[in-house]
């Protein structure tokens, strides 16, 4: 099959990640008989740079055009630290995510049993977890009405949601749960916002349609004690977008690194897959990111174009990866030494393409020769 993906390389980190992921997809288009058409555009700080807006109108074109969006990262440090800049690179993704729609951003936590060491959690805490946080992602205190008053001196950001925005996304976490455990936790303020309070009863009220599926309800500041002291009580997470987004780095932990935490943003016609860490500025060009973040959003993305075993071509690659430590140096503990971004994502291309090979060479590929003999 033919498919159309919009590349979206951004800002840090993000061209060097996404690199890898275009690797493994060419490995997948090889093994499984498929054409990817890659269209690249621009967003955030390096968009700014080059046309002055964070997301320019021929991003949007590309993206509403392809059949699907890769993501790599956003963010510059100049920005984040003026505090005074009009246009700043996240806009662009924000107003990406409004322009395509893309209400709900699936987040999988899941421990990977060889990296559970790499966790500053206990063993017996993390291991066996494997939640998906289904975190709304165009309403809320994101996109409501914000003013820094004239003097100076106050500023608001209104908080705001309405049923619809509500019940979209609970009906796909509820349709994820019954695929799963069969629970749904809704995160929220309830005991203080008046929309965590919208949110309860819309929640409750579209529960009644799921009746194989259990909720269940935690505060937000609860919530993120739990997810610590005991994430395997949970199954689907679903929340409002700022809970969410604290809630979605704050799980990263459970894994080990957060780069290896992919998510995907979903709307009625779009869909768009990122890693959920940011730009890394500190990295760029030193080729210590790491690609597998990425790598998996890429198979999230086959998984959407439902390309299933593709998908999961990607996983196995992933976890093998992993068990042989061919891994960048974020996943310490497991290692003596670490490979590249670009080793990983030519490991991960190299087993796609001859998993069933006995012959691997791997100790070459630590040694950075050719990975087959
Ligand atoms: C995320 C990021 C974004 C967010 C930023 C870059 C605007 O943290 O995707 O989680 O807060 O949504
Ligand atoms: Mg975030």
């Amino acid at each position: 099959m033919k498919y159309t993906i919009a590349v979206i390389p951004g800002d840090g980190i993000g061209p060097e990640v996404i690199n890898q992921s275009i690797k493994a997809l060419d490995a997948i288009a090889d093994v499984y008989d498929h054409i990817f058409i890659y269209k690249e555009a621009e967003l955030g700080a390096s968009a700014i740079e080059k046309t002055g807006d964070p997301l320019p109108e021929k991003t949007i074109e590309i993206c509403k055009n392809a059949d699907a969006i890769l993501f790599g990262a956003i963010g510059d440090p100049k920005y984040d630290n003026d505090p005074a800049a009009k246009v700043r690179p996240e806009q662009g993704l924000l107003r990406l995510r409004k322009e395509l729609g893309l209400f709900c951003n699936v987040s999988p936590v899941k421990a990977y049993d060889k990296l559970i060491k790499n966790s500053p959690l206990k063993e017996d805490i993390i291991a066996g977890t494997d939640l998906v946080i289904y975190r709304e992602l165009t309403g809320g205190i994101y996109f409501g009405e914000k003013e820094l008053s004239k003097d100076e001196q106050s500023a608001f950001d209104i908080c705001s949601y309405n049923v619809k925005e509500i019940s979209r996304i609970t009906h796909l976490a509820f349709k994820a749960a019954q695929n799963r455990r069969k629970k749904v936790t809704l995160i929220d303020k309830a005991n203080v916002l008046e929309t965590s309070r919208l949110w309860r009863k819309t929640v409750t009220e579209i529960a009644k349609e799921y009746k194989d599926v259990t909720l269940n309800f935690l505060f937000v500041d609860n919530a993120s004690m739990q997810l610590i002291l005991n994430p395997k009580q949970f199954d689907v997470i679903l929340t409002e977008n700022l809970f969410g987004d604290i809630i979605s780095d704050e799980a990263s932990v459970i894994v080990g690194s957060i780069g290896l935490l992919a998510s995907s943003s979903i709307g009625e016609k779009n869909a768009l897959f990122e890693p959920i860490h940011g730009s890394f500025p500190q990295a760029i060009g030193k080729q210590i990111a790491n690609p597998l973040a990425s790598i998996l959003s890429a198979s999230m993305m086959l998984d959407y174009l439902g390309l299933k075993e593709e998908a999961d071509a990607i996983q196995r690659a992933v976890r093998k990866s992993l068990v042989l430590e061919i891994t960048t140096a974020d996943i310490q503990g497991i290692t003596t030494f670490s490979a590249t971004t670009a080793k990983v994502g030519d490991f991960i291309a190299d087993y796609i393409l001859h998993q069933e090979d006995s012959n691997m060479n791997f100790k070459n590929i630590h040694m950075g020769q050719s990975t087959i003999i």
